[in-house]
Parts: structure tokens; C-alpha cells; sequence
């Protein structure tokens, strides 16, 4: 049994990088569980310390984003659009693969899903490496993602060398994947950290990828993730409160109070109402309330616009598990 480390040492994480060893890494969206992109090796050990099945493939991480072009047949025009308006940052872009990248890494695809993050570290420690890095959210599979090294530490700090620890992460929420189908149409495939509108003025309309949990081809988008273990209740909290009289209830607001329940019972994600600071605490306030032993946790919708259409997403996700 391994007890990870937990620091900035860039030199230490490339190090066990070049081993074909796994690293935890921070990114502006959630933290990354990272390998050799193109190690059979140290991508095999990603899902098996994930518990990740091996049908549902990896995000590969380059910086400087121009280094996309060396694992892709072709940057489509709107590609480039985006890459230069929106890299780095919570954009993945979902592209068809050169030979170079392993079939591994892509559970088979000829498509491979490719970001440039956008915090400083991990900036660094790329810079430093000679191959790109796969790494899907450093959580055991269908639980919520990790903001903070702390939370990568208790739920994989037993299976992991290092913990590359860049503070809680800016965005919160991953990275927006958009990709395009056969006639060119741009494709939304999972809701993330740019707001759709953001990526519709430079693309125009974007078709949306609904979630299934029958085709996991669909990129992401397992309708039963991100999900507490407590069971979740989507809706109107007010409504929720009077149907379940006598449970020990949770609550995850976007603004509101609820004098009827406990304070330490209930996290108002923004009393400002700025969508932005909502989504960064989003998963930390639900790792909260999962771990305070209640039975139910409610929550409500937010706005849809901006962030919230993808606060809504993960919130979804999270009741579809009951
Ligand atoms: O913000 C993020 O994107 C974070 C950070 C660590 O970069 N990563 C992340 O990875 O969220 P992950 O593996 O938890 O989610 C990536 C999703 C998966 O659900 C996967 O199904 C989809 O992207 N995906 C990856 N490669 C794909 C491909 N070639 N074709 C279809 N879907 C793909
Ligand atoms: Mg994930």
C-alpha cells in the first residue's frame, strides 16, 4: 500500500511521470489523475486506481495548446477558433486521433479528447514533459471530482505516490467538451466550465449530445455520476421539505437560507448570486453534506444560463443515482 505525498515538488511528479508512474495534478477545473499518455503502462494503471471501466476513455492534457496538433489528423477550422480564444482554459476539444496516440488511451476511439489546462503548475510540469498526459478526474469512478488536494487524498491516497497539491481549483467544475459530427456540425458533449453561449459565438448553434447511460460512446456522459452517496433530491427545496417530515435533511442552495434547518446543514453555494463562485464550490459543498451522516440531501435548479447550465448537469447526474 502506497501513502501519497502531497506537495509542489514539479521535479518529483516529472520524475515519477518519466517512471510510467500516476500523479495527481491540479487543473483550473478539477484535479486530473495523470500517466504517460502514450505509456500503455502507466494509462492501465489510471483505470485501475480510478476503477474506471475500460470502455470510457481519457482526456489527454498538452501545454502550450498549439502542441493539439501533434496528436490529431486535422484541426478543423472552428477548432482553431476556439483553441485560440478559449486555450487554455475549461475547453476540451473531441477531434480524431493520429497513430501516435494509443488505442489504450482512447478505449478504442478514432477520436481522442484533448485540453490545455489552464493552471500554472501543471503548465510547468507539461512544459517539462515530452508526452502528453491522460488524466480524467482524480476521483474513484461515478463519484463526485476532487477541487482540493485533500480531497484526491482521501479517496486515492492509498493507491498513488504523489499528489502534486495547486490549492482549490478556480473553476470547479470540468472542462466543456464540444466536438463535431460528420457534417461539420459542432457538437455540444458534455456541459463544463465555458458557458455554451460562450462557445456558440464563435461556433454558432451547437447540437447537444444527450446523456445515455446504454451508449457509453457518448462521450461523458454516464447519466449516474458525480454523485453523493446520500441519496439526492432535484426541485423545489421548499416543496422537498414538506414531503420528507422527520429525515435528517441536508440542503444545497444557490442563495437561499432555510431557518427550519440546522446551519451546518445547509450551504447557500453564492448568498451574491454569482454563478461563478457557485460552481467553484459546488463539489466541495457536496462532499460535505455527503459526509455528515443525514439521510437525504435536497437541492434546487439554478438559473440556466451562463454556469448554471452546467451546475443543473452535474446536479441531475447526481439525483439520477436513486
Ligand atoms: O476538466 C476536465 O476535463 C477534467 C480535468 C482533469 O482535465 N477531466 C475530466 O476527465 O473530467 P474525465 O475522464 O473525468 O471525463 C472526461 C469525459 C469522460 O466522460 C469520457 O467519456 C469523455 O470525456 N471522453 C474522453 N475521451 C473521449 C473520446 N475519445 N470519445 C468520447 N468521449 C470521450
Ligand atoms: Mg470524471
Amino acid at each position: 500500500m502506497k501513502t501519497a505525498g502531497i506537495g509542489t515538488d514539479i521535479e518529483h511528479a516529472v520524475w515519477l511521470l518519466q517512471r510510467e508512474e500516476v500523479v495527481a495534478i491540479p487543473t483550473e477545473t478539477v484535479y486530473g489523475l495523470a500517466g504517460n499518455a502514450l505509456s500503455n503502462r502507466a494509462v492501465s494503471e489510471i483505470y485501475a486506481v480510478k476503477n474506471r471501466p475500460a470502455f470510457d476513455p481519457l482526456i489527454i492534457h498538452v501545454y502550450p495548446a498549439e502542441r493539439i496538433s501533434n496528436w490529431v489528423k486535422a484541426v478543423p477550422e472552428q477548432a482553431l477558433a476556439l483553441a485560440g480564444a478559449l486555450m487554455p482554459g475549461p475547453l476540451t476539444l473531441l477531434l480524431p486521433k493520429n497513430d501516435r496516440v494509443p488505442d489504450l488511451t482512447t478505449s478504442g476511439s478514432a477520436l481522442v479528447a484533448i485540453r490545455s489546462p489552464r493552471h500554472p503548475l501543471t503548465q510547468e510540469l507539461l512544459a517539462m514533459l515530452d508526452f502528453p498526459l491522460a488524466a480524467p478526474s482524480a476521483n474513484p469512478f461515478g463519484y463526485i471530482s476532487p477541487t482540493t488536494a485533500a480531497h484526491v487524498a482521501r479517496q486515492l491516497g492509498d493507491k498513488i505516490p504523489y499528489i502534486l497539491d495547486g490549492g482549490p481549483c478556480e473553476v470547479g467544475i470540468e472542462s466543456t467538451i464540444v466536438g463535431w459530427d460528420d457534417d461539420k456540425t459542432p457538437v455540444l458533449y458534455r456541459k463544463g466550465g465555458i458557458p455554451v453561449e460562450e462557445i456558440e459565438r464563435i461556433t454558432g448553434p451547437l447540437r447537444v449530445m444527450p446523456h445515455s447511460t446504454s451508449n457509453p460512446s457518448a462521450p461523458g456522459m454516464l447519466k449516474s455520476h458525480y454523485a453523493p452517496r446520500v441519496p439526492l433530491i432535484l426541485g423545489s427545496i421548499r416543496e422537498s421539505l414538506d414531503q420528507h417530515p422527520g429525515k435528517r435533511i441536508g440542503v444545497l442552495s444557490f442563495q437561499s437560507h432555510f431557518p427550519e434547518i440546522p446551519a451546518e446543514r445547509q450551504i447557500a453555494l453564492s448568498p451574491a448570486g454569482d454563478l461563478k463562485e457557485a460552481a467553484r464550490r459546488l463539489f466541495s459543498a457536496l462532499r460535505h453534506l455527503d459526509a455528515l451522516g443525514i439521510d437525504l440531501i435536497l437541492a434546487e435548479r439554478f438559473p440556466e444560463s451562463g454556469l448554471g447550465t452546467a451546475i443543473n448537469d452535474r446536479l441531475r447526474r447526481a439525483a439520477s443515482k436513486n
